[in-house]
């Protein structure tokens, strides 16, 4: 007898959404569609030379190591690499509070099953990151939110939603995926605050940080925290904030490799649940990440894909400004100062599920921004991907957008 594999699905599985989006983008695949939907770095700038002679090398130096199952926490030298490159953003933390994860997306599954209950309600800003919502719903995560403006999360309605009593707040600190925005170092520091008088803890997730195209670095929360609390050296940090990045935008995704940053007794629990899902990440490319990255190359490489990034933006929002309907009309977007993304509000009766068909009809595509709010609503709102399509490409795929949403809006006027 076959099994009715229906009913042997655990509950859990009825959170888990086949996306209608998801159905729709497959066609972006098609070589004539201008795509800003993805949210991938750009291929060509990923440094094939340097990972082959690296893999030279681990192999005939490391071989049979590199190839051998290895320590939950990850490969000490990659860890020690981490902390040095963490300290020049004044994150002081040794090995110890470091583990190496399958990219900061294993991390957010980890996380969900380390500190979410059915039922818990996790904070997150209103839009997030997709994939933190997939995670988290899995394990039963309800969500409370609070909105964004340019200077990130409004920290005024922050208080009202902390008494709500939720197990942390997901925040995304630099160039916000989907909308590209920061929060504030004012911003900031108020919320560190918030996070302490609360006992609320604050997951941080950072992949964007060293993508930064002007403006000063701002503090993570992490070194707020510690400086607020004075801890982080001999005793190691104890503080608030879990924090996450990964090797996905400054090396390359496929490496899948990523890592956490928090108090010792965290790090047990989450090295006790990557041990059920993976044992560890994996050694061959942890060792390749290490021999590309210990001498400074990913600083050099960082550089470069600052450059075409910054020039990739400069030249969708030159494109934004020609083509697409202005203020006057109810459309506004982002400027985001780093990272992969824009974001795009348009008048409140549109919806961008409805366009999005229509913007394929004309070859080019971008995100619906429904999804990325967890409490509903921004139908009105599409994210923009500007890092994986060359310059003439962007401004060719938003002159097509901008045709297909001016027809929108002479249609309803
Ligand atoms: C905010 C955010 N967090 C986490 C991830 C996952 O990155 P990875 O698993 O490749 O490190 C992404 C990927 O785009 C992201 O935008």
């Amino acid at each position: 007898m076959v099994t009715p594999w229906i009913h042997r699905y655990a509950q859990r599985t009825q959170r888990m959404t086949s996306s209608t989006i998801r159905e729709i983008l497959k066609v972006t695949q098609h070589p004539e569609i201008i795509s800003f939907a993805g949210g991938m770095p750009a291929p060509e700038l990923f440094p094939v030379d340097e990972i082959g002679e690296a893999a030279e090398i681990v192999l005939e130096q490391w071989g049979p190591q590199a190839l051998q199952y290895g320590l939950t926490e990850g490969y000490p030298p990659l860890r020690e690499m981490i902390v040095r490159h963490m300290a020049r953003y004044g994150i002081v933390v040794t090995i110890d509070e470091i583990l190496i994860t399958s990219g900061s997306q294993q991390a957010l599954d980890l996380i969900g099953k380390v500190l979410i209950n059915p039922g818990d309600l996790v904070l997150t800003e209103n839009p997030t990151y997709l994939g933190a919502l997939q995670a988290f719903t899995m394990y039963g995560a309800d969500y409370t939110t609070v909105p964004l403006d340019e200077d990130g999360i409004v920290v005024e309605r922050l208080e009202d939603a902390l008494r709500a009593g939720p197990k942390f707040m997901y925040l995304l600190p630099n160039f916000q995926n989907p909308t590209g925005v920061s929060i504030s170092a004012p911003h900031r520091d108020t919320i560190v605050r918030l996070s302490d008088r609360y006992g609320i803890p604050i997951i941080e997730d950072d992949p964007y940080g060293q993508l930064r195209y002007e403006g000063a670095h701002i503090k993570p929360f992490v070194v707020l925290d510690s400086e607020y609390r004075q801890c982080g050296r001999e005793g190691g940090y104890t503080g608030n904030v879990i924090y996450l990045s990964t090797f996905s935008k400054t090396l390359a995704p496929g490496l899948r490799l990523g890592w956490i940053v928090a108090p010792r007794e965290v790090i047990l629990r989450l090295v006790q649940a990557k041990q059920g899902t993976d044992l560890h990440s994996s050694t061959f490319d942890q060792y390749l990440a290490y021999e590309v990255g210990h001498g400074g190359f990913i600083d050099r490489h960082v550089q470069r894909i600052r450059e075409v990034y910054r020039q990739r933006r400069d030249v969708m929002l030159a494109a934004l400004e020609r083509a697409f309907p202005d203020r006057s009309c109810g459309v506004r977007w982002t400027r985001p100062m780093g990272g992969l993304f824009l974001w795009v509000i348009l008048p409140e009766w549109m919806d961008s599920t409805d366009l999005l068909k229509e913007a394929i009809g004309e070859k080019v595509a971008f995100v619906p921004g429904g999804p990325f709010h967890a409490a509903g609503g921004g139908a009105n709102t599409m994210r923009l991907n500007f890092s994986n399509a060359t310059e003439a490409k962007i401004a060719e795929g938003i002159e097509r957008l901008g045709r297909v949403v001016s027809r929108h809006i002479e249609q309803h006027r």
